[in-house]
């Protein structure tokens, strides 16, 4: 959408969230991995609105934090007591000047609004003229809503709040979703006048409707395609339901729009931010989250979380937990792998079974399959890292770099104590402690020597089986 100049928005995300019973505030209860507010900001910035300004209130710190994190451009504006929503709106007063025409106002609690429900609204607004226009919606069940009162020529005459309505009003199935659209100056005209006279003794914003088209200004309510929509959350419940119909929004747009399968989306949670190429299959029971880039071909699952990372083309990912790391074309992870953040790998690179990799480089067609840990290290080519192998990388006090070079074996159950350096060519044998640089070309054991005692085996047993006799053994 253009440019629209003088729109102001206002997101209201003070209130405690009384029905959440938590200690964060609503807004910031996740739906997948984004705080709620998130979906809000995120389609509110699609209209290029001159400002948005989110009213804060009930921990405000906690939420002020992380709009300077992920919305630097959002101005919060502290409510200090949460006195209702037409006092949180006028909070806002104090920046209003000349310039401003529209101001938008949305609850920061319905996530599933869409920009082009709010370019609509907009757009409503300026072709009538309107003072206000507002987002309606009819539902089968309307309870918990304010309720559209309208006239027999179908104009609103007001907004009721639930719990002020008499029997015959809370039989009226449109609701208020609570999005405006206002011109700024009779907005701050009418918010001035505002009173409490309702049963919660709230400032509330509905009230101004009334107001305003008794004094003859044009108000008009544009229904929501989709009820959805203006879902709000206000409890946990609803927070579930939310949180499974923004799932299946994602999961189609990624099948329909990006060419990706997904065996069963119903236990696939991929994020808002994550980018996934055509033709990767996504198995149950995955999680793909923050910033994650999934190149083409990818097999990802059952079983699998990645945070925050990017992951080559054909790669196969089973059962395993991988957090910012860097995976290139055809690895082959799992399962049951840990990779830390930090770690990146070259092509066609194996990470195998209960393997845990942190803050290491892999180079091109090397291999970690079973049972080893490695840390702050740096592995060529063609690599083979035994099974149980550990680099030994933290001392209790600081962590040390192992370096491994192109085409080295190392055997199985080898710890590698760093700083060491093992170079290009070498083999190191089964069992070794190295502590040691090891030369290219080397092969290099570290371990006791193996002694045989001819016919030990048969005098040890002869020695038991007396003290068993004697009663004795030890
Ligand atoms: C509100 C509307 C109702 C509408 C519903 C849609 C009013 C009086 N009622 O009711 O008509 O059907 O939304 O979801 O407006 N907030 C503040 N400061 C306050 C009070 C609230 O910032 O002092 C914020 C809340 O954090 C929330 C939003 O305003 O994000 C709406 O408040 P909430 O208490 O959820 O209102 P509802 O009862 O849902
Ligand atoms: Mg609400």
């Amino acid at each position: 959408m253009k440019d629209c100049k003088n729109l102001i928005i206002v997101i209201l995300a003070a209130g405690k969230g009384k029905r959440m019973l938590s200690h964060t505030p609503k807004v910031l209860h996740k739906i997948l991995d984004k705080p709620m507010i998130h979906y809000v900001l995120k389609e509110a910035y699609k209209l290029n609105p001159s400002r948005i300004y989110v009213v804060t209130g009930f921990g405000h710190e906690e939420l002020e934090n992380y709009l300077s994190t992920n919305y630097p451009m959002a101005i919060p504006v502290f409510q200090e007591e949460q006195l209702g929503t037409g006092h949180a709106v006028n909070m806002v007063k104090k920046y209003y000047a000349k310039d401003w025409d529209e101001v938008m106002v949305l609850p920061g609690d319905s996530p599933l609004i869409k920009s082009k429900t709010l370019e609509n609204l907009y757009a409503s607004q300026q072709s009538r003229d309107n003072s206000c226009s507002l987002v309606s919606s009819v539902t089968g069940n309307p309870a918990g809503y304010g309720r559209i009162v309208k006239n027999a020529k179908d104009e609103v005459v007001k907004i009721v709040e639930e719990r002020d309505a008499c029997e015959e009003e809370k039989k009226i199935c449109e609701i208020n979703s609570s999005i405006y659209c206002f011109r700024a100056s009779v907005l701050f005209d009418y918010l001035k006048r505002l009173k409490t006279n309702n049963s919660q003794n709230e400032f509330y914003l509905t009230d101004i409707i009334e107001e305003m088209i008794k004094e003859g200004h044009r108000v008009s309510a544009f229904k929501a395609e989709d009820i959805l929509e203006v879902f709000g959350v206000n409890d946990r419940l609803a927070l579930s339901r939310v949180s499974k119909i923004m799932q299946k929004r994602i999961n189609e747009e990624l099948m329909m729009f990006s060419g990706v399968s997904m065996t069963d989306p119903d236990s696939a949670y991929i994020g808002d931010d994550v980018v996934i190429s055509n033709d990767v299959t996504i198995h149950p029971n995955t999680f793909i989250f923050g910033k994650s880039i999934i190149e083409s071909g990818c097999i990802i699952g059952p079983s699998v979380q990645l945070n925050d990372c990017h992951i080559g083309k054909n790669t196969i990912i089973n059962s395993a937990v991988l957090t910012e790391a860097k995976l290139g074309e055809n690895n082959n992870i799992g399962p049951f792998t840990y990779v830390r953040p930090g770690t990146t790998t070259d092509d066609k690179v194996k990470i195998g079974g209960f393997c845990e990799v942190k803050k290491t480089k892999v180079g091109k067609n090397s291999k970690i399959p079973h049972l080893t840990y490695i840390g702050d290290t740096d592995i060529g080519q063609n690599v083979n890292i035994g099974a149980s192998s550990v680099t030994c990388n933290y001392n209790g006090y600081r962590k040390n770099k192992t370096v491994i070079g192109n085409n080295v074996f190392i055997g199985s159950d080898t710890m590698m104590v760093p700083p060491v350096e093992i170079g290009d060519g070498a083999i190191v044998a089964a069992g070794s402690v190295i502590t040691e640089n090891v030369p290219q070309d080397s092969l290099a054991i570290a371990r006791g020597k193996q002694v045989n005692i001819d016919n030990g085996a048969v005098r040890f047993r002869a020695k038991k089986e007396k003290e068993k006799n004697e009663g004795a053994v030890k």
